[in-house]
């Protein structure tokens, strides 16, 4: 048996698999995140050890033969968060998480300096690790001088779990301070954040054994000794394993509380102009592009506050049956925008309303401005020279079809959903596990779901789409001229 943990923003997601790879069981633990201002987002790293403690505690009342012989564990997570440790490993202050933009000053004086964007291969967006300790460097310089280790979330569970302070590739690409290329800790980019390699963790591959199991919590879970805990991956090269994301060419369009459009590529590729992120994948020798927009999932929630209707709701209103954009165009940027723009200070707008515009009508703009966002996506990865012939969709807004029916025809291009199942980042997690615990050969693990239908673009409505989309394109710096 393998376990895959996924910290997630919204939880931790438990998920065991057998040898085969079948899925025996899954369990989550929920985590909010607290906003104290506008463009903040944070969340206490204890929160996330009580949320995996009460995620395997579930799997364990649920299935305890099958975690007891548990023998590799995978962990993936919500990417970029700073999580600040002092002398003893506790957390300084709450880790500041991948969608907060308060540093975005920071993040464009450190992306003035040209060693970042040549050695990491990115952008340095506010979103990404080093502006955050930039931040709090000139903010809270006391917090700063107790900093002896800079963790990603899932490396800090993982120092819970191991007792070991180490990171892999995948993850530790979107700090801006790993050379991409190299798979190593640019100490040059370290030190123009006032840092050095003794802040880091020590680096080993997705797939590589990555920490023991500590034998406190392997007796707390009823499990043996020596469970491997792989390196395993930042979330979306997780999902990638999960998915099978792995050869040049496979992609996917991830529909989680961030929107990712994903490419495998075989070679490093960098374009930071096109605000396309190139980062390690898990898997040894590999590299993927992905633009990643802030809120997709998340839009739909905002909605669900403010209408007091579930998601499901919200959405049934509309139907299965693709409709022609109504005129009401909707810009995700409730918290800001990476992929194409990144603008840490844009804000999200409705256009077009009219007496008419009633609430499906909103729920129909924000699914539709959601999939005009991926259309960004997917033009920014053609300028980084990829190009998608279909892709596959995961995640939670991937329940709707008629989402998937938007994203289709917005991007114009067959959309695969996988068969009944569950290949996001926990099974990605567990896989990398599986991998670490036996050798395998990642490739062999790391297969596609079968596909149980191919949404394809509607061609009645791919003109009206297009139209919508360049309505969508022309509203950026129009409102970008009117915002505070
Ligand atoms: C990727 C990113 C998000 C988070 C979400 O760059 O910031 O997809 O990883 O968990």
């Amino acid at each position: 048996m393998y376990l895959g943990l996924d910290l997630g923003t919204s939880g931790v997601k438990a998920l065991l698999i057998d040898d085969d790879q079948r899925i025996v069981g899954s369990a989550t633990g929920e985590l909010d995140v607290s906003r104290p201002h506008s463009g903040w987002s944070e969340q206490n790293p204890a929160d996330w050890i009580s949320a995996t403690e009460e995620a395997v505690g579930e799997l364990k009342s649920a299935h305890p033969a099958e975690l007891a012989s548990v023998r590799g564990i995978g962990l993936s997570g919500q990417m970029h968060g700073a999580t600040l440790l002092g002398d003893a490993g506790e957390a300084q202050r709450p880790c500041i998480l991948w969608n907060d933009t308060r540093s975005h000053k920071e993040a464009a004086a450190l992306d003035a300096d040209p060693r970042f964007r040549a050695l990491t291969g990115n952008i340095v967006f506010p979103g990404f690790t080093a502006p955050k300790l930039a931040w709090v460097k000139a903010n809270e310089p006391d917090v700063f001088k107790s900093v002896r280790k800079v963790l990603l979330p899932k490396d800090y569970l993982r120092l819970w779990l191991t007792g070991e302070n180490i990171s892999e590739m995948s993850d530790s690409a979107g700090t801006a301070w790993l050379d991409v290329a190299k798979r190593s800790w640019a100490p040059e980019l370290l030190e123009a954040t006032d840092l050095d390699e003794s802040h880091m963790p020590a680096l080993v591959e997705g797939t590589e054994p990555g920490g023991t199991l500590r034998g406190e919590l392997a007796a707390r879970w009823g499990m043996g000794g020596n469970v491997v805990v792989a390196g395993g991956a930042g979330d979306n090269a997780a999902s990638a394993c999960g998915m099978g994301a792995v050869r040049p060419g496979d992609a996917f369009v991830s529909l989680g509380t961030s929107g990712v459009l994903f490419a495998a590529n075989e070679a490093y590729l960098p374009n930071p102009e096109s605000a396309v992120h190139t980062f390690c994948h898990a898997l040894p020798g590999a590299w993927h592009q992905m633009g990643v927009i802030l809120s997709a999932t998340d839009s739909l929630n905002w909605l669900e506050d403010i209408t007091g209707r579930s998601a499901a709701d919200l959405t049934g209103e509309l139907g299965d049956t693709l409709k022609a954009p109504t005129g009401v165009t909707f810009l995700p940027y409730l918290s800001g925008e990476r992929t194409p723009h990144n603008d840490a200070a844009i804000r999200g707008a409705f256009a077009g309303l009219a007496h008419q515009s009633g609430r499906a009508e909103l729920t129909q703009a924000i699914l539709e401005g959601v999939a005009f966002a991926f259309r960004d996506s997917l033009e920014a990865l053609k300028a980084a020279g990829t190009e998608l012939q279909r892709v596959t969709a995961i995640g939670g807004g991937s329940r709707s079809r008629y989402w998937l029916n938007a994203i289709a025809t917005a991007l114009d291009l067959p959309v695969d959903l996988p068969a009944d199942g569950d290949f996001g980042a926990a099974f990605g997690a567990a896989r990398l596990g599986l991998i670490a615990a036996n050798g395998a050969d990642p490739i062999a693990v790391c297969t596609a779901p079968k596909i149980a239908q191919t949404i394809e673009p509607d061609s009645n409505l791919v003109p009206a789409f297009a139209d919508a989309y360049a309505r969508y394109r022309a509203l950026y710096p129009a409102i970008k001229g009117v915002q505070t």
